[in-house]
């Protein structure tokens, strides 16, 4: 090969190289990282592309090269030269590849072991999660349940999922990873928070009418504020059962349009002007929150709104809630 070829090929590597790490850097592809183990998942993917670049260039200009090069006047249409197998060429081409994808595979084992890792003393929060809200409850005596999930900031912290239902899943895109919630398994997920601020958990396994509301708030605040949050949550008793916070821990507002709670989802009937169709207004509520099924409103389809109220919520959190409705109507 001429030395002028050599030349043409490594400008084309270059060119093309440029061009493929301006699409990887200038695009946003992935959210700003606040957690330890979405930072090693942005390091895989940042080892795995710069591979990729290089093939990339390496291809590129092979390609860009022979067309070029060897282009032919387009009336000549006679067969090209016999090309003949090359072994030095085909082990090349198949040790370089074996050797690239050993190195993603060792980083990504390492990357993966590493973000099971909770450390010996994690902060360990338990997640439920039903159709369509999510429940958190924090470490601590009396045990605090918020509809809110609170992290401090540069503590490990140990999740661990279960459903009172379907499949869930629960995702942070700027904790970089997923985990489902699954019936009748626990599953975990550890993130370490290493930014504060405000996130939001976004349900991604389809799991009915309300999945697209199915979204929790996440704040990620300093020690002080997560004591605070602790001790102050945990003055009321452990547990806000009024009206108000059953309303927002069970998810009502996924579905249901209410003027006290600021929500206007369509999934299922407005809570604002409620016909109890001849029965008095509270038992017809209470019903219709343990049995769906009982009285449909009008075009509304049956087995929509889960029929599990009756086993989540206590008495004292169905009459909360009963009452909260009951006094919210126009
Ligand atoms: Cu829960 Cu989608």
């Amino acid at each position: 090969m001429r030395r002028g070829s050599i030349v043409r090929i490594t400008i084309y590597g270059v060119l093309a190289g440029i061009l493929a790490s301006l699409v990887a850097v200038l695009v946003p592809w992935l959210p700003t990282s606040a957690s330890e183990e979405m930072d090693r998942i942005e390091f895989t993917f940042w080892f795995t592309t710069i591979i990729c670049i290089a093939v990339f260039a390496v291809v590129a200009a092979a390609i860009m090269y022979s067309v070029l090069k060897f282009r032919v006047h387009p009336e000549d249409e006679s067969d090209g030269p016999p090309i003949h197998g090359h072994t030095g060429l085909e082990i090349v081409w198949t040790a370089i590849p074996a050797v690239l994808v050993t190195a993603i595979s060792i980083v990504s084992a390492v990357v993966l072991a590493q973000n099971d890792d909770a450390g010996p003393n994690p902060i360990r929060i338990a997640v439920t999660a039903q159709q369509f809200a999510w429940k958190f409850e924090y470490p601590g005596e009396p045990r605090l349940t918020a509809g809110e999930l609170v992290l401090p900031v540069d503590r490990p912290v140990k999740l661990t999922l279960r459903s009172l239902d379907v499949i869930h899943s629960f995702w942070v895109p700027e904790f970089g990873q997923k985990s489902d919630a699954v019936p009748g398994i626990e599953t975990t997920l550890v993130i370490t928070p290493n930014r504060t601020g405000e996130f939001s958990i976004i349900c991604t396994e389809l799991c009915g009418l309300g999945h697209p509301t199915m979204r929790a708030p996440v704040r990620v605040v300093n020690q002080a504020a997560y004591d605070e949050f602790l001790a102050g949550s945990a003055g009321s008793g452990g547990q806000d059962d009024s009206g108000e916070a059953v309303f927002e821990t069970a998810g009502c507002g996924g579905c249901h349009a209410f003027a006290p709670a600021g929500t206007d989802a369509q999934v299922g009937p407005g809570l604002d002007a409620i016909d109890p169709g001849g029965q008095p207004l509270e038992d017809f509520l209470r019903e219709s929150i343990v049995d769906p099924n009982a009285v449909l409103a009008t075009g509304f389809q049956p087995d929509v709104m889960p029929a599990t109220y009756e086993s989540s919520l206590s008495d004292e959190q169905l009459d909360a809630l009963v009452q909260y409705l009951v006094e919210g109507q126009q």
